[in-house]
């Protein structure tokens, strides 16, 4: 479907409170055989770079975490010529040095959702006819190397140290996690937890795309609070408070990302060669 007023080489995916992105865009409906990703695509330029912007609620924050087409929003933004993709979100602190406003950079993930669909290669005939392979995807490192440098960089070029690395957990949403969730989560050592991380960084990898999430603390999870618990409005006042810079932080990531041609990470040879039964888009 991309032509050269369709396409774009870099995903930025917008969590809550990043419902927009680039300023001159073109709006893009795309399809897929999935269904319909959380919303068009929003085509723009940074720094010389072709990028698409989708937000991964829906305009207006139609969408809850577990609801999301997760399937639908990475096959189409590779639709559209996407390689390497950008995963801002939001995210509690585990851990009471990780407070809001704080910024992670994670190169783990843990999975605790229950509902979603995680894979194209589920052996499911597709509505157009095309049946997928079993193929069994290497997802040690979950996020790309190369996009995880740009990230931490950017970021210390804008006077915000990231946290570079830990784990991010996710979970089912749309609930907050219980305090002894949230302690068992911190004992085992894992950083920071959302609810969009999983499936979509399995399914960038599925797609051979690069993928880099850039977690945003926006409350200590009850865990390592004390008050009453983690509230949504809080989660959005603080996402509000920081969204200038991390958009700043994207904009230097977007124009720091390796070019097409000259990504030698592991992402890009994810599934070399496989016979996956589907053609990637
Ligand atoms: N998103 C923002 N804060 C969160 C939290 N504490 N738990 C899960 N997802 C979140």
């Amino acid at each position: 479907m991309a032509n050269a007023n369709t396409n774009a080489e870099i995903g930025v995916i917008g969590g809550s409170g990043l419902y927009s992105f680039l300023e001159d865009v073109t709006e893009v409906t795309v399809d897929t055989p999935y269904g319909s990703p959380s919303d068009s695509l929003f085509l723009g330029e940074v720094g010389g770079r072709k990028v698409a912007f989708l937000p991964r609620h829906g305009r207006g924050h139609r969408i809850p975490p577990h609801r999301i087409n997760y399937r639908a929003n990475l096959w189409a933004l590779r639709s559209v010529g996407v390689r390497q993709v950008l995963s801002p979100c939001a995210v509690g602190g585990l851990r009471p040095e990780y407070g809001p406003g704080t910024l992670v950079v994670p190169d783990q993930l843990v999975d605790r959702t229950k509902s979603r669909a995680e894979t194209y290669f589920d052996g499911v005939p597709r509505p157009d006819g095309a049946v997928p392979n079993v193929v069994h995807t290497t997802f040690a490192d979950p996020y790309c190397p190369a996009g995880r440098a740009v990230a931490t960089k950017a970021a210390r070029g804008r006077d915000w140290e990231p946290v570079d690395g830990g784990a991010l957990v996710v979970i089912e949403g749309p609930r907050f996690s219980t305090r002894a969730e949230s302690r068992w989560f911190a004992s085992e050592g894992w950083s920071v937890v959302g609810m969009t991380g999983h499936p979509e960084a399995i399914l960038a990898r599925e797609l051979a795309l690069c993928y880099t999430a850039l977690a945003l603390v926006t409350d200590l999870d009850a865990g390592a609070e004390t008050g009453e618990g983690v509230s949504h409005t809080e989660v959005m006042r603080v996402f509000g408070e920081n969204v200038g810079r991390l958009r700043e932080v994207l904009f230097d990531a977007v124009a720091a990302l390796p070019a097409e041609g000259e990504r030698d990470c592991l992402c890009v040879a994810a599934h070399d060669g496989w016979n996956l039964g589907i053609d990637l888009p």
